[in-house]
């Protein structure tokens, strides 16, 4: 084969990679056999530069940052959508539109999710990504090409399986909606406010906020998505011209399409349908404010006309609002395991949306400041999917003039120590080694399962430990000894335990021995160096092989391996240089718990028995820690994710389980045990 014809192959094969995994959640492929794809296109790049065009995989990321945004001119109106507030409300757009025509009498209708997130239209010139904008007026947007290609599940190519036998047209124009996922953005909220940073307020702001900036680099390391739902224009070529086949026709050329959509006969059928959503809008990846049902015949909804901004011809179905009055009666404040200081409101207790919320946080302090939130307040919050309750702000008509205004403390509220600031940062740090809030947030890490897994050392037993003095870092958790943890357990509410406490210390004991031998990428997660998941403790573990020769690099020595940047590098050595550590380290050592190398006892490839299965875990499983499950089904070849879809196969089922549960069961998904799976794997 020429280089030529393997550089087109190779192309080919890693957008339909690529497509698997981010748009399908399917991957063939491991991460580490995608990268090796990739390397070998951009060898081959680097000797032909005149052959990379747009549409390679590698033109994803490294744009430079731009000084301003184009404008774009939008080859048709992008519309909005008038609300229906309830079905009474969508009954009277269904009699105001058949007035005008009658053929709405007989129309079918599409249901679809209404995403809260950030309306982009895509332009594709023969199969070929080339622009992309945001919504703006409608008649006018902003040029984000480059923040957008960097958005994995947006095909660079269409059809994105180069022998699907489908026509594209020579110009087609797409509109979707790009989002944050809810966990995603939980967890990114959570890494900024270990690295004292500015949280955001919800996935809606941080999608529009990491796509309307200029450093694609920026966008790139947000995990946005995006669904798609409309063709805006095409010429050179035919689409459908019904909203249900309209979905289809995207998803068959390689666009992410809800798989929630549905087509019925009849407004009530659609209105029935939407409302299910409503009372499920948890079980949703994403925040949706509402479902949006649209005339599927497209021709009568484009006659039907607009009014305003508004087609005539669709409407959105908005849930209720999660947003309710409360009364703020207090501002705690929590310390975190880095020492930062973050402070959360104490609520008069409230339902919103069925569950009852006492308290929210408040981000940090400058919003306080900025928003004048003062205690006694009435205060507005919102709760949104499974995102942590927050206060968006006081009802300033509420105020009675007995309200207080609130000051930051200046000192940790743990240990009573001054609280310092740092610059370029929002947060305020306790910055105390030895402050008993931080040290019992490190060692419940420690032991966590993505970390140690020292199973049974619960929040309150290391709280009695804390406080007898027997652990003053997690280093002593290896010199424990029995008694120490039976005057632990001992002082513990021991009514509500099941087992007698000489069993419990014993178990401990036995998973604190236990956990000497997790590999080292879990021992370096487990240490809580800012910045340092499992993702990147796994890449350090497998660069380095063990934590003398990490502990010696520089910051630029860190800085070659992919994924760590000069935040976490600096980290590191900020971390390693520390006595305090230098001194826990030593202590570990001494006591054993030293692994080498990046693989755990079941990495490696065992045998293809659970290939093309997915697996989701869910509670305590009897003999293995999560992880040692999923390395178990990795190393049989099945997959393992986080949330049960219609997709998953099997959900193996522990101690304890979560809503994973109940959403396996109403999808139908298989439940099975930890001893079944090892059956399965022969
Ligand atoms: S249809 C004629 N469908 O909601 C097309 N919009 O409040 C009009 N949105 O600006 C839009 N999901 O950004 C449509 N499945 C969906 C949607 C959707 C989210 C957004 C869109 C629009 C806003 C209207």
């Amino acid at each position: 084969m020429t280089t030529k014809s393997r550089y087109e192959q190779l192309k080919a094969e890693i957008h339909a990679h690529n497509y698997r995994y981010h748009v399908l959640d399917a991957p063939l492929i491991s991460d580490a056999e995608f990268d090796r794809l990739l390397n070998e296109l951009k060898r081959i790049e680097a000797e032909h530069p005149d052959w990379v065009t747009p549409d390679s995989p590698t033109q994803r990321a490294g744009a430079k940052p731009a000084d301003r945004f184009e404008k774009v001119r939008h080859p048709a109106p992008i519309l909005s959508l008038a609300n229906a507030f309830g079905a009474e409300d969508a009954r009277a757009w269904f009699e105001r539109i058949r007035k005008i025509d009658d053929r709405v009498e007989k129309a079918k209708f599409v249901v679809e999710p209404k995403i809260d997130g950030l309306s982009v239209v895509l332009h594709y010139r023969d199969g070929v990504f080339v622009q992309g904008a945001t919504r703006g007026d409608g008649e006018v947007g902003e040029d984000i090409t480059s923040n957008l290609r960097t958005v994995r599940a947006i095909p660079l190519r269409i059809p994105v399986e180069a022998n699907a036998r489908i026509t594209v047209p020579e110009y087609l124009v797409v509109r979707g909606e790009a989002f944050l996922p809810i966990k995603e953005f939980e967890e990114l909220n959570r890494k900024l406010e270990e690295a004292g940073e500015k949280t955001y307020l919800n996935p809606r702001n941080t999608a529009a906020g990491s796509l309307r900036q200029l450093d694609p680099a920026l966008t790139a390391s947000r995990p946005i998505t995006l669904l798609v739902y409309q063709i805006v224009h095409a010429e050179g070529g035919t689409v459908p011209a019904s909203q249900w086949e309209i979905l289809q026709y995207l998803k068959s050329l390689g666009f992410p399409v809800t798989d929630i959509a549905r087509r019925f006969d009849s407004l009530e059928e659609a209105i029935a349908y939407a409302e299910t959503w409503d009372k499920r809008r948890d079980d949703l990846p994403y925040e949706a404010d509402g479902m949006v049902i649209k005339i599927d015949d497209l021709t009568l909804a484009a006659e039907l006309g607009f009014v305003g901004k508004d087609p005539r011809g669709a409407i959105a179905f908005k849930f209720p609002a999660r947003e309710v009055t409360t009364t703020l009666k207090e501002i705690g404040v929590a310390v975190g395991r880095t020492g930062v200081l973050t402070p959360y409101a104490v609520l008069e207790p409230v339902e919103i949306g069925g569950v009852i919320v006492e308290r929210a946080t408040l981000h940090n302090f400058d919003y306080i400041a900025e928003k004048d939130i003062r205690v006694g307040d009435r205060v507005l919050v919102k709760r949104a999917g499974e995102v942590i309750p927050y206060v968006i702000g006081p009802v300033v008509e509420a105020r009675t003039g007995k309200e207080k205004p609130y000051k930051p403390p200046q000192t940790c509220p743990a240990c009573g120590q001054p609280v310092e600031h740092f610059e370029g940062e929002v947060a305020w740090y306790c910055v105390n080694a030895a402050c008993p809030a931080q040290l019992i947030r490190n060692v419940e890490h420690f032991v966590s399962r993505g970390a140690m897994d020292i199973v049974g050392m619960g929040i309150k037993i290391v709280e009695k430990l804390i406080e007898a003095g027997k652990v003053k870092d997690v280093a002593d958790l290896y010199t424990l000894t029995r008694e120490d943890i039976l005057e632990a357990v001992t002082k513990k509410d021991r009514k509500t335990e099941k087992q007698p406490p000489g069993k419990i210390a014993d178990n401990l004991l036995a998973s604190i021995e236990a956990s000497k031998s997790r590999p080292l990428a879990r021992l370096i997660a487990a240490l809580g160096i800012r910045g340092v998941g499992e993702v990147s403790a796994a890449d350090l573990a497998s660069h380095f092989g063990n934590l003398d020769a990490l502990s010696k690099a520089s910051a630029e020595d860190l800085q070659q391996i992919e994924g760590i940047g000069p935040n976490i590098a600096e980290g590191i050595v900020d971390w390693f240089g520390r006595e305090a550590n230098r001194k826990v380290l030593a202590k570990l050592k001494k006591a054993g718990v030293w692994s080498r190398g990046g693989k755990s006892k079941v990495e490696g490839r065992s045998s293809d028995a659970l290939a093309g299965l997915t697996f989701v875990i869910t509670g305590t499983l009897p003999a293995w820690s999560r992880d040692e499950a999923k390395a178990f089904i990795e190393s049989h070849g099945g997959k393992v994710t986080d949330s049960v879809s219609k997709k998953t196969s099997y959900l193996v089922l522990g101690e304890n389980p979560g809503s994973k549960l109940e959403k396996a069961k109403a999808l139908g998904v298989k439940i099975i045990g930890e001893e079944e799976l090892r059956k399965m794997a022969g």
